[in-house]
């Protein structure tokens, strides 16, 4: 049979078709706009993410015999606000998970209410681009839309809502909106009054590995596909990538180089940092995770080749940055391209170079640009850390996982191993592994990891360059708390 796994990205969503011994047959990608409508704002259109699927699944599913598709489930940008009114009409764009417009609503969150009960709610205090911050922005700024609101729904759940028409979310994305209880699963009655919504206007939760629903005659139709297809809840798309990269159980570590970049540690047991600095979110395989995220990890890549240096050979601006530089770079970057999230929770942060003399180069400042986002990473490394978790090695994923010299910087930078997978995509096969679970491919999501995720390269650190690196970290670390007063007058 024929398993699908959707990553509904930030830039593209991502298909693949997975065998049920876990080969990938096919992958397709489909791009959208991404607006950025005022400095520090994100949305993108439901509509532009619901056709991309549909032209998606069509090609993918194309050439091959369409009986034999058993499941379709999801890895879902997470976060982000969507809304509906009574006809199913989208109210507004939504609002995604790296939009820092709700500074008001976060310190009213924060600090009225206070992270103490916040905490005790839902397990995680308020950050801008969580859901909950999102829904008061609506409120006070849109009160028309707000009064319009039938539904509330998360990216990847709009998708399921499409192809099904059963109102759903899974564990692992409702985590993020800060409405849900995290560690009885439940929606809390607190945080509905406090954003003045109610439990009509939320999904039924599922577990991610658990059946929705199946599609809906007419979309079955226009696809071309069987009706039976199992729609599948699905994950956020760290939890799912953590799925797609063997990341499940106790103290297990994942670290995503997206457009965001997380590091994801999995637990079997429900736990909570003290300061927050962590989430505190439920994991797609029945568990729980801690997890930090920073907002621009990739894209500051992207943003630097693209924009700035107006080139795509990536490779070729790599190969300039030599093993005698690393470790010795004088030039640091912030990667806070649209603010920080973990763990400074601070929407006006901005991108910051430091250090330049007039024999710096470009290849430095591709350099620090590379090393700001593994030392972004490191601060959450940290926390994880002064819990008393004890991390010796991480699986690593998503497209700047395919650099080899960013592997490199990053095992140095946090002095453990990676352990290379044979397949990168692991949202989109997080997604299809959670779909051949729930068809009864596998037991369970534990024994689908073991039985398809497979190690077949390592990166190690190096003693000297870790030594180096770590030097460079503590000089990285005092950076932003020295500037942090500047970025409120100039964002
Ligand atoms: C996680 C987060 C990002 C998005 C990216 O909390 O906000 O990783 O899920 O799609």
């Amino acid at each position: 049979m024929y398993y699908i796994g959707v990553d509904l990205g930030t830039s593209a969503v991502k298909l693949l078709l997975m065998e049920g011994n876990g080969t990938i047959a096919k992958i397709v990608s489909k791009e959208y706009p991404l607006y950025f409508p005022q400095p520090g704002w994100s949305e993108q259109n439901p509509q532009d993410w619901w056709n991309a699927v549909k032209e998606g699944l069509k090609e993918l599913t194309q050439d091959c015999d369409k009986s034999k598709v058993a499941g379709i489930s999801f890895g879902g940008q997470m976060h982000g606000l969507v809304i509906l009114d009574k006809e199913d009409r989208v109210i507004r764009p939504a609002i995604l998970w790296n939009d820092g417009r709700t500074q008001e609503e976060t310190d009213y969150l924060n600090h009225e209410i206070g992270k103490e009960n916040l905490s005790k709610y839902t397990a995680n205090i308020a950050f801008t681009g969580f859901t909950a911050p999102k829904i008061l922005w609506v409120k006070n700024k849109e009160p028309q839309n707000f009064e319009r609101i039938d539904k509330i729904m998360l990216p990847k759940d709009y998708i399921a809502y499409m192809l099904t028409g059963n109102f759903c979310t899974d564990v692992s994305d409702a985590s993020g909106m800060l409405l849900f209880d995290v560690e009885h699963k439940c929606w809390s009655g607190e945080m509905m009054k406090i954003c003045g919504v109610t439990s009509r206007q939320l999904a039924k939760i599922y577990e991610s590995y658990e059946v929705v629903g199946t599609l809906k005659p007419e979309v079955a139709k226009e696809l071309d596909l069987p009706m039976q297809v199992k729609v599948v809840a699905g994950a956020g798309d760290n939890a799912a990538a953590a799925i797609g990269t063997g990341t499940v159980g106790d103290g297990m570590c994942n670290i995503s180089l997206g457009t965001s970049g997380t590091i994801f540690i999995s637990s079997k047991n429900f736990g909570v940092d003290k300061n927050n600095a962590l989430h505190s979110f439920a994991h797609a395989d029945g568990k729980y995770h801690l997890m930090g995220c920073m907002l621009s990890a990739a894209s500051c890549n992207k943003w630097w080749m693209e924009e700035i240096m107006q080139t795509t050979e990536f490779a070729k601006e790599q190969s300039a940055i030599t093993d005698a530089m690393l470790g010795n770079n004088h030039v640091y970057f912030l990667p806070y391209l649209m603010g920080e999230r973990s763990p400074h929770n601070d929407a006006n942060a901005r991108g910051t170079f430091i250090g330049m003399t007039m024999d710096s180069t470009r290849a430095d400042l591709y350099q620090a640009v590379l090393e700001g986002v593994a030392f972004a990473i490191r601060d959450s490394f940290e926390v994880a850390k002064s819990l008393g978790i004890s991390i010796q090695s991480s699986k690593i994923c998503g497209g700047g996982a395919k650099s080899p010299l960013w592997k490199k910087i990053f095992a140095n930078v946090l002095n453990i191993r990676l352990d290379i997978i044979e397949t990168e995509e692991g949202p989109g096969y997080g997604g299809a592994i959670l779909a051949a679970v729930a068809c009864g491919e596998y037991a369970s999501v534990e024994e689908a990891a073991e039985k398809l995720i497979k190690v077949v390269d390592r990166v190690e650190p190096d003693k000297e360059l870790a030594a180096r690196y770590e030097a460079r970290y503590q000089k990285f670390a005092q950076i932003y708390p020295t500037v942090k007063e500047l970025f409120p007058c100039i964002s």
